[in-house]
């Protein structure tokens, strides 16, 4: 066995954030080993990682983390050392659809990885548990305030609710058995590799072959974007510097409304794509709201950027110009992860909503 100084297993590394938490840890870590454990659903992807699958420090494991028995044999056989865990079911209007997934991933899941690294590391010191989760934990914001740390948990979606849940057992494994965890909280992703059902991507996706874009009920929603590689900058810099036990909200302070968003994509997308201004705006559909649709997310991150000195590294509009110009260059990769089952999903969801 080659002698790597941590033995990180990343959950989930198949996936849309998951997949730039990799790349970044292989490329910027060559003396530690990266073992990506992954079951590979509809949301995973192993091209997102073809450009470092070569890597010498990289291995893949296609395992359920429901399937607590694989899950301790990856362990062993990997002497892991570490674990960053994003692997979840992830997108609200599915939770919406079927909860009971949702539950047995992002809860049960979690859980069966708690148990196993408290099994194998035992009272050993240098260990790290970092949990990834969202700022949807905390519910709904009204006009004013921010989620902070100290906010109190008051999740409305099933999604949510699982990932409170997960958070719960996380830091009931610290105060319980001293597993040492991390946990960080973070806004909404965008970029690159983003799976098509969630609002950015889709958009994009629609603007660029003229599909009617759906807003939910008045667009008049708030949410707070981060680029993903500054969420992913964020978890290596708590996965390595952050205190245990702790948990650190993550993000910009960049709150839009969805229609403002939307507009912003369809005259950026319509430079781009040499159509004439005002062109894409027309394909704007208001369609049913969301059941229980959170109203406003944000995040005040200023614990982060005071202990950590974490900052976001570019702007929203940046950003965006960036992501919209991977999907206009990467349109085979859409096609492909929207040939199988995406289909009949979007029939279901947007076919007289
Ligand atoms: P994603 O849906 O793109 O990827 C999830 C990955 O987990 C996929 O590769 C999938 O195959 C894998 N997976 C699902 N169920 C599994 C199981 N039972 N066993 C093993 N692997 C399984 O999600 P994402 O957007 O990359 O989110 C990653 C994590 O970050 C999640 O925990 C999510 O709650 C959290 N998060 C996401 C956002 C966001 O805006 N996307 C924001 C904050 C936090
Ligand atoms: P989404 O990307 O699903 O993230 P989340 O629900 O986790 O915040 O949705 C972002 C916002 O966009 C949310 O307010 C719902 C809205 N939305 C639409 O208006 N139309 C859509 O087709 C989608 C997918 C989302």
């Amino acid at each position: 066995m080659e002698n790597f100084q941590k033995r990180i297993l990343v959950t989930g590394g198949a996936g849309f954030i998951g997949s730039h938490l990799v790349r970044r840890l292989l490329q910027k870590y060559p003396q530690n080993l990266i073992v990506n454990l992954d079951k590979l659903t509809y949301a995973g992807n192993l091209t997102n990682l073809e450009d470092v699958e070569n890597l010498p420090n990289y291995v893949f494991e296609k395992v359920d983390i429901v399937d607590v028995i694989a899950l301790k044999e990856v362990f062993e056989k990997h002497k892991i050392t570490d674990i960053i865990h994003l692997a979840a079911e992830s997108h609200v209007d599915r939770s919406i659809e079927g909860p009971m997934e949702f539950v047995m991933t992002n809860v049960v899941g979690t859980v069966n990885l708690l148990q196993v690294a408290k099994d194998s590391w035992g009272k050993e010191e240098g260990h790290v548990f970092h949990h990834v989760s969202t700022d949807e934990v905390y519910g709904s914001l009204g006009e004013e305030g921010l989620f902070t740390e100290e906010t109190s948990y008051d999740p409305r979606s099933p999604y949510s609710a699982s990932k409170a849940s997960s958070d719960h057992f996380v830091m009931a494994f610290y105060h319980t058995y001293g597993l040492p965890i991390k946990m960080s909280n973070c806004s909404n992703n965008y970029g690159s590799h983003h799976f098509p059902e969630k609002l950015i991507p889709l958009m994009i996706h629609n603007i660029k072959n003229s599909k009617p874009l759906p807003v939910y009920g008045k667009g008049d929603n708030i949410r707070d974007w981060l680029w993903v590689e500054d969420h992913a900058s964020a978890i290596d810099k708590i996965f390595h510097e952050g205190r245990i036990g702790e948990s650190y909200n993550v993000g910009g302070l960049n709150e839009w409304t969805n229609i403002e968003l939307v507009h912003f994509l369809c005259r950026l997308m319509d430079k781009k794509l040499g159509r004439e201004a005002g062109e894409s705006e027309k394909l704007i559909t208001y369609v049913t709201d969301r059941a229980g649709h959170d109203k406003r997310y944000a995040i005040d991150a200023s614990k982060l950027e005071k202990e950590l000195g974490w900052t976001p590294s570019i702007t929203f509009e940046e950003g965006l110009e960036k992501t919209v110009d991977w999907y206009l260059e990467n349109s085979e990769w859409v096609d492909r992860i929207t040939s199988g089952s995406y289909k009949e999903y979007y029939q279901k969801m947007y076919t007289n909503r």
